[in-house]
């Protein structure tokens, strides 16, 4: 079986990191969100996989993902000119998956679910589709699907007034009548060819689709928020300390701490579960829980916690603990020595700075 991944969206609520970064490619516990999503999949046995990709940020994916070769996979790259939605998408990939069965995932979400069973039940079955399901509080803003006997007997976009509580997360198996199904949809309202209309078109076509419910954690890291409790998951998860930088007399660790090769750390308190970056030097400072600190970061008499900071960044004599914080790449925060005591910024379009 082949999977593609749809990366194509602008992450608008992730401005301005998005800016300089596909959402998919920001870091979470210093790993971009994406690489959870592809070890997932390798996971459940599938190595053959499709990017989609937009022409803004092809070049950054293949940067950073090249081919997949270096973790065991084998990524082909398809560029989807403009965001025509997911149904289009999947079209732009047909030659790509060529007749076969095929899981669909969208880049942005994190799930915590093995999807081994979901995949091989799927692949043994006579069933034209599977889609993942999970119990939401606010229905209306996802695909909702309703479910009879482990048969899904209809699905809606972001309904007004939702049939059922069962959102669409975003991982789904199709063989190849999705095709039939996407040919014979017109755009939403929102101009978009949704893959939720082409699967109710299966399904008014007598079509076998299952629900597969799943109760786990899961999250569509599409704002900072989402972001920030991601790192949380993640780096709650770490089973034993990794210490290969250089840790000076002065320093206290609690907790289990990752501290990268060439990371230097002095004089600080780093209590964790906590990573620090290659190359990245702490002075005299305080990191607290759930902490990613990036490659080449600097932070310098100040304390920090619950926070991602991204690559060469630095905090640098602040005064206020800073907190579930999200600073983007090459961005300073420091104090400065004036009279009349001013703040003094220059902050990125869409930028939410909150000062205590
Ligand atoms: C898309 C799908 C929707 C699904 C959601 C999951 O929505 O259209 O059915 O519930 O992803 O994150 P979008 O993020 O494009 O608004």
């Amino acid at each position: 079986m082949k999977a593609i991944i749809l990366c194509a969206g602008k992450g608008t609520r992730l401005r301005p990191l998005t800016f300089t970064n596909a959402k998919q490619l920001i870091p979470v516990a210093n790993k971009p969100v994406i690489l959870y999503s592809i070890e997932k999949i390798l996971a459940a046995g599938i190595s053959e996989i499709g990017m989609i990709v937009n022409p803004e940020n092809e070049s950054a994916f293949r940067e950073i993902l090249g081919d997949g070769s270096n973790f065991g996979a084998h990524l082909e790259y398809i560029v989807q000119e403009r965001p025509m939605g997911l149904a289009h998408a999947v079209k732009l990939s047909k030659n790509f998956i060529s007749g076969e069965k095929f899981l669909m995932y969208l880049g942005d979400n994190m799930i915590q679910e093995d999807l081994s069973k979901f995949v091989n039940n799927f692949s043994e079955s006579d069933l034209n589709a599977s889609i993942l399901l999970t119990p939401v509080e606010d229905p209306s803003r996802f695909g909702i699907a309703v479910v009879n006997g482990g048969s899904i007997v209809r699905v809606v976009e972001k309904p007004q007034d939702p049939p059922s509580n069962l959102a669409i997360i975003g991982v789904y198996l199709f063989d190849a009548s999705i095709f039939e199904g996407i040919d014979n949809i017109k755009p939403s309202w929102r101009g978009e060819l949704e893959i939720t209309d082409a699967i109710q078109y299966l399904i008014s076509h007598g079509r076998k689709i299952q629900g597969h419910v799943v109760y786990g954690w899961w999250k569509d890291a599409g704002r900072p928020a989402d972001l920030l409790e991601a790192n949380r998951r993640v780096l709650a998860n770490l089973k034993n300390s990794r210490k290969l930088g250089t840790i000076n007399g002065g320093t206290i660790m609690e907790g289990y701490v990752v501290i990268e090769k060439g990371a230097e750390i002095v004089d600080s308190i780093i209590r964790g579960p906590i990573i620090v970056g290659e190359g990245a030097l702490i002075i005299n400072s305080y990191l607290g829980p759930y902490t990613s600190v990036g490659p080449k970061v600097t932070i310098e008499n100040s304390e920090i916690e619950n926070s991602i900071l991204l690559e060469n960044s630095t905090i640098r004599d602040v005064e206020v603990r800073i907190d579930s914080s999200i600073i983007g790449k090459n961005a300073t925060v420091s104090s400065i020595e004036t009279k009349p005591k001013v703040h003094n910024l220059v902050i990125g379009d869409y930028s939410l700075i909150r000062l205590s």
